[in-house]
C-alpha cells in the first residue's frame, strides 16, 4: 500500500476513506472529478503554526495565502481558526468578505494591483497593503488623497535569495518581478517615500522567497537579511519595523520519496533566527508574520477521478486516462510537479504494473503522473491522487470547455459540498450571439 495512506484510511469494504468518508461513495454522490478536503488536516496545520509562535512567546499572525485554494467555506474555516489571510485580487477580497472574513485581517498582495482593486481595498478597510513597486506607491498616494482615507502598508522586498525550488516558483531572487530590490537601493528609496506619506502607516517589511522549499538555509538567510534591514532602517531613518513578514513556501510531501521537515519546524527556525539576530543587533523583536498556503491545504486535498480509456503502446508504456486532467490540476504540465495515486476502490490490491496517468484534455502534455505503480484497473475504477489541495483548483481552467469540478469538505465521516461542479450553462451564461445579442 502507498506509504502516504494510513492503515485506518481503509474501511471494511476495502475502500480508501478521507476524513472518515468512503472515497468511492463520495465519487458516487458528487461525481468525478471531485476535489475532497480533509478539513481536520487543515485545522491541525493552522494550529501547529500558531502553537510554535505561542510557545516562543512572540507576536505573530498566521496569514493563509488564499491563492493556494479559495472558496467561501475555506475563508470561513480560516476565520474560525483565528487566522489572517493573504489576498491578491478583487475576487479574493470579495469572496473573503462574502464569507464574513474581517477585512482587518487581510493583507493585500500582488505585483500589479489595479486602481479598482486598491479602491476596493480602501473602501472595505483592508488591514494591510503590501506595496510591491513605485507605481503602486504613487497610485495609493493618489487614491488616499482623493478619498481622504488612511492605509497600513508594508514593503515587499526581494532579498536576493535564490530558494532551491522550481524556477517558476522562486520569487526572492534579484531577477524577479516581485518587490523592491534590496541591493540596488530601491527598497531604501521606497521606505523614504512611504515615510513621507502622511496617509500611509508603514508597518514593516515583507519577503517571500519561493514555494515548495525543503531547505532551511533559504529561510534562515532571508530572516537574517530582513532583520539586518530592519536594524539599518532604524539606524539610518529612525524607522522601527513592527512587522516582519517572512512569507510562505514551506515544502510539503507530494511523493513518498519526499522527506520535508514539518512546516512548523521551518517556522521555529525563522523565529529563533529573528530573535537571536534582533537581540544581537539590539533592536526590538518585531511581530513575525507568515503566509503559508501550500502547507495548509496541499496535504489535505484528494482528487478523485474515474478511470476511462486505456492505451497500450507495445514495448513502451500504457496510458491510463481519467476524466479530469490539466483543467483541474495544471501543476504537472506547468512545472513538472509530481504526485502519487492510489486505487480508491481497492488501495490494498497488489501492484501489477506501472502506467502513465493521462488526463482527457487535448494536449499531449496533459499527464497527471508520469509513472504510477497500480493494481490492475478497469474503466469505472476510482483513482485518488494525493496531496492535490494547493494550486490545483485555484489554477483550474475551462480548457476544452470542460467544467470545473465540485469541491467537498469532509470531517468526522460527514461530507459537505462547498463548491458545486460547474455546469455547461454556467459557461454559456457568459456568452453572446455572433451579432452581440443575448441568448437568454
Ligand atoms: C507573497 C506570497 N505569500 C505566500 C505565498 C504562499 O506560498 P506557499 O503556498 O508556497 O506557502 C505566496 C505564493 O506564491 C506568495 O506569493
Amino acid at each position: 500500500m502507498n506509504e502516504q495512506i494510513q492503515g485506518n484510511q481503509i474501511n471494511a469494504s476495502g475502500h480508501l476513506t478521507i476524513g472518515g468518508c468512503d472515497a468511492v461513495a463520495l465519487a458516487d454522490e458528487y461525481g468525478t472529478p471531485v476535489l475532497v478536503y480533509d478539513t481536520a488536516k487543515i485545522r491541525h496545520q493552522i494550529q501547529a503554526f500558531q502553537e510554535v509562535f505561542e510557545e516562543n512567546e512572540v507576536d505573530y499572525a498566521v496569514c493563509y495565502a488564499s491563492k493556494a485554494f479559495a472558496n467561501t467555506a475555506m475563508y470561513q474555516l480560516v476565520n474560525q481558526m483565528n487566522g489572517h489571510v493573504d489576498v491578491v485580487s478583487a475576487g479574493e477580497i470579495q469572496m473573503a468578505l462574502h464569507a464574513g472574513f474581517p477585512a482587518k485581517k487581510m493583507t493585500f498582495h500582488g505585483n500589479n494591483k489595479s486602481e479598482e482593486e486598491l479602491r476596493l481595498a480602501l473602501k472595505v478597510g483592508i488591514g494591510l497593503i503590501a506595496l510591491d513597486n513605485f507605481h503602486e506607491i504613487a497610485l495609493l498616494h493618489r487614491l488616499l488623497e482623493e478619498t481622504g482615507g488612511r492605509a497600513n502598508v508594508i514593503l515587499r522586498i526581494t532579498p536576493g535569495i535564490s530558494a532551491h525550488t522550481h524556477e517558476y516558483i522562486q520569487t526572492g531572487q534579484v531577477d524577479s518581478k516581485f518587490g523592491f530590490d534590496l541591493a540596488s537601493g530601491q527598497a531604501d528609496e521606497a521606505l523614504q517615500r512611504v515615510l513621507q506619506e502622511p496617509r500611509m502607516t508603514m508597518l514593516g517589511i515583507h519577503a517571500h522567497i519561493g514555494s515548495q522549499i525543503f531547505e532551511l538555509a533559504g529561510f534562515e538567510g532571508a530572516s537574517e537579511k530582513l532583520v539586518d534591514l530592519a536594524a539599518r532602517w532604524a539606524r539610518d531613518y529612525g524607522y522601527q519595523t513592527k512587522i516582519l513578514n517572512v512569507g510562505g513556501g514551506f515544502g510539503i510531501r507530494y511523493v513518498s520519496a519526499d522527506r520535508p521537515l514539518a512546516p512548523q519546524d521551518f517556522v521555529n527556525l525563522i523565529i529563533q533566527t529573528v530573535k537571536q539576530r534582533t537581540r544581537s543587533l539590539n533592536i526590538p523583536t518585531p511581530a513575525i508574520w507568515i503566509e503559508p498556503g501550500r502547507s495548509i491545504v496541499g496535504p489535505a486535498g484528494y482528487s478523485l477521478y474515474t478511470v476511462g480509456a486505456r492505451k497500450d503502446v507495445q514495448g513502451i508504456r500504457s496510458y491510463l486516462a481519467v476524466d479530469g486532467g490539466m483543467g483541474d490540476n495544471i501543476r504537472p504540465a506547468l512545472y513538472d510537479a509530481k504526485y502519487e495515486a492510489v486505487l480508491a476502490n481497492n488501495p490494498l490490491a497488489p501492484v501489477m504494473e506501472t502506467v502513465r496517468v493521462a488526463g482527457k484534455y487535448c494536449e499531449s502534455g496533459d499527464v497527471l503522473i508520469q509513472e504510477q505503480a497500480l493494481p490492475q484497473t478497469k474503466p469505472g475504477d476510482i483513482l485518488a491522487i494525493l496531496n492535490t489541495g494547493a494550486y490545483g483548483y485555484s489554477m483550474a481552467s475551462n480548457y476544452n470547455l470542460n467544467v470545473k469540478p465540485a469541491v467537498v469538505f469532509v470531517e468526522n465521516g460527514r461530507s459537505t459540498l462547498v463548491t458545486r461542479r460547474e455546469r455547461i450553462d454556467d459557461l454559456e451564461r457568459l456568452d453572446f450571439n455572433l451579432d452581440g445579442s443575448s441568448r437568454a
